[in-house]
């Protein structure tokens, strides 16, 4: 099948803005002028320090923030995260509080443990197969922070409120919905998100650590665990991954440029979440997976009324081009998941599709 014959929903690794895989086909074997290509040029280039910079200054301002916070990029993807922030960020006789909505929040929970960290698991939707987000918890006012999953790609939940800290710093693991929305970054002490699904290729995080976070690093942590380590190096200790952080620097520029920033990719975003929940709401077969007043915007989940049926489903999607609609192998059904390189085309075409494998299958 042809690029363009191709409607992607993977979750991810997922679907990157087709002008930026051009772009990076362009200029590949010439970067800029060089000669070289990106992957070929020292990390202490200008070139690159360039690149770098660029996406730095692109989140600040997409995300609207100045000093107040830095943006690292760790490799090791969002997993990585899940050991680091209890490392860098408890404070010693300090619990850690965490919301778990699902497998991921689960796998964040069990890495403070591991540590013997004081983890407080103050609220759960564990008894609703995690179909929703919990609206009832209280934080511990001397919890260190208070760590939650934005949005839960593998249910399709998302928060759409953040819960209140009371001045308890918030830890979010936002992989699967950063840059999809405008946040307040503000009461964050650390906001993380694994590449692979928003912003680019997989193997990397994100990271955006408030000032005041830096001071609780203890100095006993290897120096590629600290956050102060990256901040410090400007995310140059080490060679990190230069072609992923190229890529994500196309991304950035794209949703800046093209898409016109963060309220305009949440409108988009917004329709295109409500084509397939609409298709769902009226429907006789598909049955959606989360909440009405859980849903996410990311990632859409539902089942059909049948194992057989679902296979025919997806059987038949694919045949058409939509690739990518099996669910998560945890919990089975499916799922299509609309980041913000997917085209409103490609879901209104899955949506027409939807319809139309209903009206036959009756
Ligand atoms: C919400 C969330 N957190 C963490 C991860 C893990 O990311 P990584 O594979 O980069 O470690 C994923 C991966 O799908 C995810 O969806």
């Amino acid at each position: 099948m042809a690029g363009n014959e191709v409607h992607n929903f993977y979750a991810g690794p997922a679907k990157l803005p087709q002008p930026v895989l051009e772009q990076i086909q362009e200029e590949f074997l010439n970067f800029r002028g060089s000669g070289m290509s990106i992957t070929e040029i020292s990390h202490r280039s200008a070139l690159f320090e360039e690149v770098l910079h660029d996406a730095i200054t692109r989140v600040k301002r997409l995300l609207g923030f100045d000093d107040s916070h830095h943006v690292l990029f760790i490799q090791g993807g969002a997993s990585q995260q899940f050991c680091m922030v209890p490392m860098n960020l408890s404070l010693p006789g300090k619990p850690v509080d965490y919301i778990n909505t699902g497998v991921w929040s689960a796998k964040a929970i069990k890495e403070a443990q591991i540590q013997g960290k004081d983890v407080r698991v103050i609220a759960t939707s564990e008894d609703k197969k995690f179909s929703y987000i919990p609206v009832d918890y209280t934080v511990d006012q001397d919890a260190s922070y208070l760590h939650f999953t934005s949005n839960n790609t593998i249910m399709g939940t998302r928060w759409h409120k953040y819960p209140g800290g009371k001045g308890v710093p918030l830890v979010s693991d936002m992989s699967s919905d950063f840059m999809s929305h405008p946040i307040d970054v503000t009461p964050f002490g650390l906001i993380y998100a694994g590449a692979q699904k928003n912003i680019g290729p997989s193997g990397i995080a994100m990271v955006i650590i408030r000032e005041d976070m830096l001071a609780r690093v203890p100095d006993t942590l290897p120096t590629l665990l600290k956050y102060t380590t990256f901040h410090e190096h400007s995310s140059l200790f080490n060679t990190p991954p230069t072609f992923t952080i190229y890529v994500i620097d196309l991304v950035l520029r794209w949703l800046e440029e093209t898409m016109g920033g963060l309220e305009q990719i949440e409108k988009i975003n917004r329709q295109k979440a409500s084509l397939i929940y609409d298709i769902i709401d009226k429907s006789e077969i598909y049955r959606g997976l989360a909440d009405a007043g859980s849903r996410s915007l990311m990632n859409v989940t539902f089942r059909l009324p049948d194992s057989e049926l679902e296979k025919r489903f997806l059987a038949e999607a694919q045949k058409h081009g939509f690739i990518g609609l099996k669910g998560h192998r945890s919990i089975g059904g499916c799922r299509v998941s609309i980041y913000n390189a997917v085209p409103l085309d490609s879901v209104k075409s899955l949506a027409d599709f939807m319809e139309e494998f209903e009206k036959t299958s009756a």
